[in-house]
């Protein structure tokens, strides 16, 4: 059987206050609409359906990778109008579920359930229930079976006080779809055209309609305003932090770590407070971040140490390496096993071989150092003219004294030395020491300038 998914991504977002459409709204760093998409994918929808409106180019723009057909809803008339502009592209057989573009966290196994149940029945709806639940559309049973939605607006005071509310979500067969929304109306306390109206054409077919409960109440939660953003957002990220938890990871504390993309991790991995991970990244076995640390599309291998308020993005880094405090690491930034990068030390698109350390106050840009290498407080690879790029070259073995610049296009041999304050033009041999300086003049018994009482 083919299974659609139908988006409402329609609506303004006019609470949120913002330039951005609400679907454009990052949780987790990605928009709203992305992680709908992404659930999408992974129950392998045969056709996403997205419907528009609001700030239409810029949601498009947005998601131009995916396999998506967009239908535009040029006018907001109501859930149920929304849904009519799909029929026109929408399959005669098959089930459809009907997500909402903000509500971002609806899981995979939730919406398998639903598929499931609706299956049988010809309809289904994930359902909820709610200590208050004012403003929701309420599931009015009679007997434990459904016999309608009522929305806010529209119920009276005996329905209001039902607790079971309409999530918004639903799954129901192309067929139905196609011969309940043209005979939907705008009747009601909204002048809108109420998807939740088909509830009763289905009764009125003799369906049942099916339901199911999300695991966890997060998963329906939909987004308003900037409030409901973070407070979903946290919720979000407890829910990251436990499934860690649950593959081996030690978060020191879970309220404070930020996973914004996904995380492989090995055992034991151990992050401490206010960490954010974004994109894709990669940590063995033992790996420790300490506080503060961002890290973004990183693979770190098992036993690094990085210490607090190390920032890396597309960086590579060994086994046993030992980064921080204060590290930056940078697009292209390859790090052997056992390397040190210490304090203050940026490392960018450079190789650092098996062992060799650069400890403090140090620029590594276009660099390639072979193993074994110290590179001394201060070091600057002068990279770049203005116009161009050059790349240094630094062997095994290699000893570069302290507040040294290497200005590219340079390699220093193997075993070679450079002496401290040296500014380095010209390569430099294997073995052999080079230095560049004044010649130093001392003046003895020298009086520095006194300063006078007035
Ligand atoms: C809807 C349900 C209500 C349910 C609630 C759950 C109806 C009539 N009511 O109410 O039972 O409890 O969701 O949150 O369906 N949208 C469009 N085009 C439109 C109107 C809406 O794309 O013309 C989109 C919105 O962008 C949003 C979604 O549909 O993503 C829901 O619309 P919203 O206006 O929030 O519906 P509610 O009144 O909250
Ligand atoms: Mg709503």
């Amino acid at each position: 059987m083919s299974t659609s998914v139908i988006i409402l991504a329609a609506g303004k977002g006019t609470r949120m206050r913002s330039l951005l459409p609400k679907v454009l709204q990052p949780l987790a760093g990605r928009p709203l609409l992305a992680h709908v998409i992404e659930t999408a994918k992974k129950i392998q929808a045969d056709k996403i359906l997205t419907i528009f409106g609001h700030g239409g180019k810029q949601v498009q723009q947005a998601f131009s990778q995916e396999q998506i057909q967009w239908v535009e809803q040029v006018e907001q008339l109501g859930t149920g109008h929304a849904v009519q502009m799909v029929l026109p592209v929408l399959a005669q057989d098959g089930m459809s579920l009907i997500l909402s573009g903000d509500v971002p966290c609806v899981s995979v196994d939730t919406l398998q359930r639903l598929l499931d149940a609706s299956s049988k029945t010809g309809i289904g709806i994930v359902t909820l229930t709610l200590d208050d639940a004012s403003g929701y559309g309420r599931i009015v049973r009679d007997d434990g079976k459904i016999q309608a939605i009522v929305e806010h607006k529209d119920a009276n005071q005996q329905q209001r006080q039902i607790q079971e509310i309409n999530t918004g979500i639903y799954c129901v067969s192309n067929a139905k779809l196609h011969q309940w929304l043209p005979k939907l109306s705008n009747d009601n306390a909204q002048g809108e055209y109420y998807l939740t109206d088909i509830v009763a054409m289905a009764l009125a077919d003799g369906l049942e309609i099916a339901s199911i409960q999300p695991q966890q109440a997060f998963e329906v939660e939909g987004i308003n305003d900037r409030s409901q953003l973070a407070a979903l957002e946290r919720q979000f990220q407890l829910f990251q932090a436990k499934q860690l938890m649950q593959q081996g990871v030690h978060l020191i504390d879970p309220a404070r770590f930020d996973l914004r993309g996904e995380l492989k991790a090995g055992f034991d991995v151990c992050i401490d407070i206010n960490v954010i991970i974004e994109g894709q990244c990669e940590f063995g076995d033992g790996v420790e971040i300490g506080a503060g640390c961002i890290i973004k599309n990183t693979k770190i291998a098992v036993g690094t140490k990085v210490k607090a308020y190390s920032i890396f993005e597309d960086a590579i880094v060994g086994e046993d390496a030992v980064i921080g405090p204060f590290a930056r690491l940078r697009p292209g930034a390859v790090l052997s096993n056992q390397v040190h990068i210490g304090n203050f030390v940026e490392v960018k698109n450079s190789r650092v071989g098996l062992g060799s350390k650069a400890n403090h106050f140090t620029y590594l840009g276009d660099a390639e150092i072979g193993e074994n290498s110290n590179i001394g407080a201060g070091t600057i690879t002068c990279n770049y003219d203005g116009a161009n790029k050059y790349l240094t070259v630094i062997g095994n073995d290699a000893f570069i004294g302290s507040n040294s610049s290497l200005v590219a296009p340079v390699k220093i041999g193997n075993g070679a030395t450079v002496g401290a304050g040296s500014v380095i033009t010209h390569d430099v041999a294997d073995q052999s020491l080079a230095f560049e300086r004044a010649k130093q003049m001392t003046k003895e018994n020298y009086q520095r300038p006194q300063k006078v009482k007035k």
